[in-house]
C-alpha cells in the first residue's frame, strides 16, 4: 500500500490509474479505523480495480467546543487496517495541505440540514462538504462509500454529488454494530466503561421505536416513548430524537413513506448517533 500525503502525488497516481482504465473506489476517513471503515474498504475493493482511502481529520466539520482535539488519532494502526483490508492508497494529508490559506469562496449547505445533527452543530456540514469537495477534487473517484450511520451526511453528499455534478457514484453501505447492537464509530473508545455498557441500549431504544412504528403508533406516541426510555438512562443526555422523511429530512405525519428514526445522545466521554431507516408502513 502506497501512502501519500501530497495533492500532487495523489492526483498523479489517480489520473494514470484512469488512464489505464482502472476504476478507482473511495473510502473518506477521519481514521481510527474500526470494522465500519473495513466494510467499505471490503465493498470498495470488490467493485473497483483501485482503493484509495483517505484520513484526515478535518478541523472545518468541528465547533469550536466539540472533540477535535480529543478526536481519537493512531496513524500506525490505521496504515495496518487499511493495508489488510484492500486499501491500496492511503491518502494522509496535512491541515496546511487540504487547506493551505483561507478561501476566498465558501460552501454552504442549504437543504437538509436544518435538522438532527445539522441542527445541532451549526456549521458541521458546511466542513463536510468543503473537504469532501476538495477530497474529491484530488482523488477523483469513479465510486465513494459512506456509511449509512452517518444518514444525515449521506443525504447531504448525495445532494452535493448532484448538484454540483461530480462524476461519482455515492454508494452507502450498511452500519457495521459491535454484538451487542451499538454501532460502530471512533469515538467509542472515549466512552467510559460505566457509559459503554448502557450504550447499546441507544440500538434497542431505536428497535423498539420500529417496531411500535410497525405495529401502528402514530409517530408522537413513537417519539415520546423513545424519548422516555432514553432520558431514563443512567449516564448522559438525550440531544435529540426525531423521525423524518428520509432523505429529505423533513417531518412527517406517519410512517406510509421512508422514514427515519434518528438519535443523538451526549455521553461525557463522546456524542453518539445512531438510526434505523425504515421502509413505507402502509
Ligand atoms: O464521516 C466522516 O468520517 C467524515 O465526516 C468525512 C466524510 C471523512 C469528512 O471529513
Amino acid at each position: 500500500m502506497i501512502v501519500f500525503k501530497t495533492i500532487e502525488e495523489m492526483q498523479a497516481y489517480t489520473k494514470e490509474q484512469k488512464q489505464n482504465g482502472f476504476k478507482v473506489g473511495f473510502v473518506p476517513t477521519m481514521g481510527f479505523l474500526h470494522e465500519g471503515h473495513v466494510s467499505l474498504m471490503h465493498r470498495a475493493k470488490q467493485e473497483c480495480d483501485i482503493v484509495v482511502t483517505s484520513i484526515f481529520v478535518n478541523p472545518t466539520q468541528f465547533g469550536p467546543n466539540e472533540d477535535f482535539e480529543r478526536y481519537p488519532r493512531d496513524f500506525e494502526r490505521d496504515k495496518e487496517i487499511a493495508k489488510n483490508n484492500g486499501s491500496d492508497v492511503l491518502f494522509y494529508p496535512s491541515s496546511s495541505v487540504i487547506y493551505p490559506n483561507e478561501a476566498g469562496t465558501k460552501l454552504m449547505v442549504t437543504k437538509r440540514t436544518n435538522r438532527l445533527c445539522g441542527e445541532k452543530r451549526p456549521g458541521h456540514f458546511d466542513g463536510v462538504v468543503t473537504v469532501l469537495t476538495k477530497l474529491f477534487h484530488i482523488i477523483q473517484p469513479d465510486r465513494a462509500y459512506f456509511g449509512q450511520k452517518d444518514a444525515q451526511q449521506v443525504a447531504i453528499v448525495d445532494d452535493l454529488i448532484n448538484s454540483y455534478f461530480f462524476p461519482i457514484q455515492l454508494v452507502i453501505c450498511p452500519t457495521i454494530r459491535e454484538e451487542d447492537g451499538l454501532a460502530k464509530s471512533s469515538r467509542n473508545v472515549n466512552l467510559r466503561d460505566d457509559e459503554r455498557r448502557i450504550a447499546p441500549q441507544l440500538y434497542e431504544g431505536l428497535r423498539g421505536a420500529k417496531e411500535k412504528a410497525q405495529k401502528g403508533e402514530t409517530v408522537n406516541e413513537v417519539l415520546q416513548w423513545l424519548y422516555k426510555i432514553l432520558q431514563r438512562l443512567e449516564y448522559g443526555e438525550v440531544d435529540y430524537v426525531e423521525i423524518l422523511s428520509y432523505p429529505e429530512l423533513q417531518p412527517v405525519e406517519g410512517f406510509d413513506q421512508k422514514t427515519i428514526i434518528a438519535l443523538a445522545y451526549q455521553f461525557e466521554g463522546a456524542r453518539l448517533i445512531d438510526n434505523i431507516i425504515m421502509e413505507g408502513v402502509r
